[in-house]
């Protein structure tokens, strides 16, 4: 078990998202070599998983992937509460609940996006929360669900859950579509509704709101940011991990990374992990093949990773094999 940051040294500036089968530990440790600062977020993980699972598969990272959120999926506050206890205890720096995934399985549960329509159980969950850990609770929602009004649905839903005392909302500034779309599809459809997260800021300016949803090109932030607290990047983030570089850069000033420094140090993260865990290569290479997108040579890597890290003995023969095409000019 190990002490939690302090919250405070958490800036609300840059977050990457929570993304089942995507951002496992070993994809977080990768994306922190390329942003030291942003919060990562763990993929959603039930109460049921965390009550009755695997402890160490399911809550276990490195101390380097601070600060760190686990995100849960759930709606009996008793749940909650004691899946959130053992976050804190695991060392997570803020638990967030999952009130914004439109997944059928999820919505057979009674929680993620379905959860919209019940603020006031939200809030009961997150207060259960809340009276269980010292860290912060927060909320991830959408702007709305199905034919749900523009923009008072959403509103009534913030502050019923801020009247908690709960201060953070990640907002993905698209509708919950509960049904006939795929949860895939509902990542493109409905449009995105900036503006409607931007009022929520504008008028709760003592909240910290989040924004998320299609934030994949720098161009966007001078719009952006000074409308919200921050921001949140979920594919962009996975397919391009160089745009963390840059963000990070951007955001916080830092000096953008050598592609070839993150290569050595995630070979000694991979033997460490082999060597201790009995860990695979491929699943934490399998999270590393947008790293030279837009570099000659990039096709090569991709492929070589895709195709080799399967029966690959040597991560530090896998990536220099991967490698050999690139070009960096
Ligand atoms: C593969 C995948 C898995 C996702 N899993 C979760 C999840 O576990 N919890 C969650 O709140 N959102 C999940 N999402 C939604 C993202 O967190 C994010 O809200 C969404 O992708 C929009 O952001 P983007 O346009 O920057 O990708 C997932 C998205 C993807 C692509």
């Amino acid at each position: 078990m190990r002490a939690a940051q302090n919250s405070s040294l958490i800036s609300p500036c840059l977050s990457i998202a929570p993304m089942i089968d995507w951002t496992d530990r070993h994809c977080r440790y990768f994306h922190r070599q390329l942003s030291p600062n942003a919060l990562v977020y763990t993929e959603m993980i039930t109460t049921g998983a965390v009550l009755h699972g695997d402890l160490e598969k399911l809550l276990g990272f490195a101390d380097a992937e601070h600060p760190i959120a686990l995100q849960l999926g759930g709606s009996e506050p008793e749940d909650l509460a004691k899946s959130a206890q053992m976050g804190e205890e695991w060392g997570y720096d803020e638990i967030n609940l999952n009130c914004g995934c439109p997944s059928e399985r999820v919505q057979k549960g009674s929680f993620g996006a379905c959860l919209m329509r019940e603020p006031q159980l939200v809030a009961d969950c997150v207060k259960a929360m809340q009276d269980t850990v010292s860290i912060p609770v927060t909320v991830k929602c959408r702007i709305g669900i199905d034919n749900s009004e523009e923009y008072s649905f959403l509103e009534k839903f913030v502050d019923t859950i801020a009247a908690t005392g709960c201060k953070k909302f990640i907002i993905h500034a698209r509708k919950a579509w509960l049904k006939g779309l795929s949860p895939k599809e509902n990542r493109e459809i409905p449009p995105l509704r900036y503006d409607i997260a931007a009022r929520i800021k504008e008028t709760h300016p003592d909240l910290t709101i989040i924004l998320n949803g299609g934030i994949t090109n720098l161009d966007q932030l001078p719009e952006i940011m000074p409308q919200f607290d921050g921001i949140m990047i979920g594919r962009e983030a996975y397919q391009n991990p160089w745009f963390l570089a840059e963000l990070d850069h951007k955001l916080f000033g830092t000096p953008l990374p050598d592609h070839f420094e993150i290569i050595k140090r995630m070979t000694s993260y991979i033997e460490e992990r082999r060597a201790n865990a009995g860990m695979p290569i491929h699943s934490t290479t399998r999270h590393m093949l947008g790293l030279f997108n837009g570099m000659r040579g990039a096709k090569h890597w991709r492929q070589t990773l895709g195709g080799q890290a399967h029966a690959a003995t040597s991560a530090e023969q896998l990536f220099k094999d991967a490698i050999s095409q690139l070009n960096q000019s």
